[in-house]
């Protein structure tokens, strides 16, 4: 018995995105996609590297799947690039890119690893973000025709579908902060781009119910906390609940609750931002009821008020607590507060964390060996804010850390490892770090 036990059953996992792994960019038929794109034009990415090769999972997915196993990893995050199986967006299914997926969905089957499967992890094909991309309401309908063909060609082998990852991300880091594919600076598009994400989200799940397959279905949403700087402060504490309400109430009022944030909307149009165009019947195909609610989450948010910054008039602040190599602030009571805001706000019958993790400046040792104390001590204190709130009757059912490998990270490029898998992208050489052991013999103690 160890001194902080799980549940039985309880799903350890870690997680990935075709992207960020994959390679491959133009391999098997794939088309190209937003990130093909938006790495491949000069001064998008922080250390100038693209994704074309990453750590080439597309070729060396049995050896990965091989470590998986030996760690004795339970559930494996994947996604599917959508260009992968449509070039063009729409139209012709790509085999190849069909057959990629079904062997190594088959591989991981094989090994008696579970399979989550995220149908839309940011990798847009090119040819819909010419037609508008997120910002057409006809993406719907795109989104909706592509997770069809995934039911049908893959639905045999996959234990859960996850519909979007952080669809916050792509509208607003996409279409307002520009700093992800297609890299747009206009936040009334943002917001419209949010709306379309729902809508396609709602398409998914309802095809999905079609179908008849038995595996769980859910969205992935990313989620903090946001608590006022200053905590005796009123603006800074109207600032907090505003930033909080767009960082989280934004996608998850819509989908459990079946409204969107009205105080914050009125906001938002005062402050002169064009709010969505939400038409008759929206509001339905969006609240549809899931399987469960997952969970992205690596901080929190420390809010200022600060007039100047529109539209939210909020600014986000370090406390000077510990951060990781991406920046973030290490705080696992953050993650203990927002599970029971969760449970309290939107009372998922199950709730996967679906992300979780720390970016580390790790490198091979002279013994061939990587250190990485930070990620376990990040990991540890996480967990034992999620056996807390398991405790108190939060239902958690699975952990998966961020990430799998060493990977490119969006923006950063190659120069943030949120790896328990140290990759070299010279040789392609995989070394375990210190954490996947760690990891692993939680795993196996159930605990720690
Ligand atoms: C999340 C993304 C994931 C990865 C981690 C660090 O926002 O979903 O792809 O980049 O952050």
């Amino acid at each position: 018995m160890s001194a902080y036990q799980f549940p039985e059953g309880f799903e350890w996992g870690t997680a990935t995105a075709s992207y960020q792994i994959e390679g491959g960019w133009n391999a098997g038929g794939k088309g190209e996609s937003i990130w093909d794109r938006f790495c491949h034009t000069p001064g998008h990415i922080h250390d100038d590297s693209v994704g074309d090769t990453a750590c080439d999972f597309y070729h060396r997915y049995g050896e990965d799947i091989g470590i998986l196993k030996e760690l004795g990893i339970k559930v494996y995050r994947l996604s599917i690039s959508w260009p992968r199986i449509f070039p063009e967006g729409t139209g012709a299914v790509n085999k190849e890119g069909i057959d990629f997926y079904r062997n190594v969905l088959q591989r991981l089957h094989d090994n008696g690893i579970k399979s989550a499967v995220t149908m839309y992890h940011w990798d847009l094909p090119q040819k819909l973000q010419d037609r508008g991309g997120w910002a057409n309401r006809e993406i719907a309908d795109w989104f909706r025709a592509y997770v069809k063909v995934l039911y049908e060609r893959l639905g045999d082998l996959v234990d859960t579908w996850i519909t979007l990852n952080e669809p916050i991300c792509t509208s607003m880091a996409g279409y307002w902060y520009g700093e992800h594919a297609p890299g747009y600076h206009d936040y009334s598009m943002a917001l419209q781009a949010s709306h379309h994400l729902l809508l396609a989200h709602g398409a998914a799940v309802e095809e999905y119910r079609k179908t008849g397959l038995k595996a769980d279905i859910g969205i992935t949403l990313n989620m903090n906390m946001s608590y006022p700087f200053d905590p005796k402060n009123r603006a800074d504490i109207e600032a907090a609940k505003r930033n909080q309400e767009h960082s989280n109430n934004l996608f998850g009022d819509p989908i459990f609750l079946g409204k969107y944030p009205e105080e914050l909307f009125a906001y938002l149009e005062k402050r002169g931002a064009v709010l969505p165009d939400i038409r008759q019947g929206d509001i339905e195909i969006i609240s549809q009821k899931l399987d469960f609610f997952g969970l992205n989450t690596y901080f929190t948010d420390h809010v200022k008020a600060d007039e100047s910054r529109w539209p939210l008039g909020a600014l986000s602040l370090k406390t000077g607590r510990p951060h990781t190599d991406a920046d973030w602030e290490v705080n696992p009571e953050g993650m203990y507060d927002l599970l029971k805001w969760i449970h309290g706000r939107y009372k998922p019958q199950k709730l996967i964390i679906t992300e979780n993790g720390a970016a580390c400046n790790d490198w091979v040792n002279l013994e061939g060996k990587v250190s990485d104390p930070n990620r376990i001590d990040y990991i540890h204190r996480y967990l034992i804010q999620v056996h807390k709130a398991i405790g108190e009757g939060v239902p958690v059912k699975g952990y998966y850390v961020w990430c799998f490998c060493d990977n490119f990270e969006w923006a950063w490029g190659l120069s943030r490892r949120f790896g328990m898998v140290h990759v070299d992208y010279a040789t392609q050489k995989r070394t375990p770090k210190e954490s996947a052991y760690w990891y692993s013999k939680v795993i196996r103690d159930n605990g720690f």
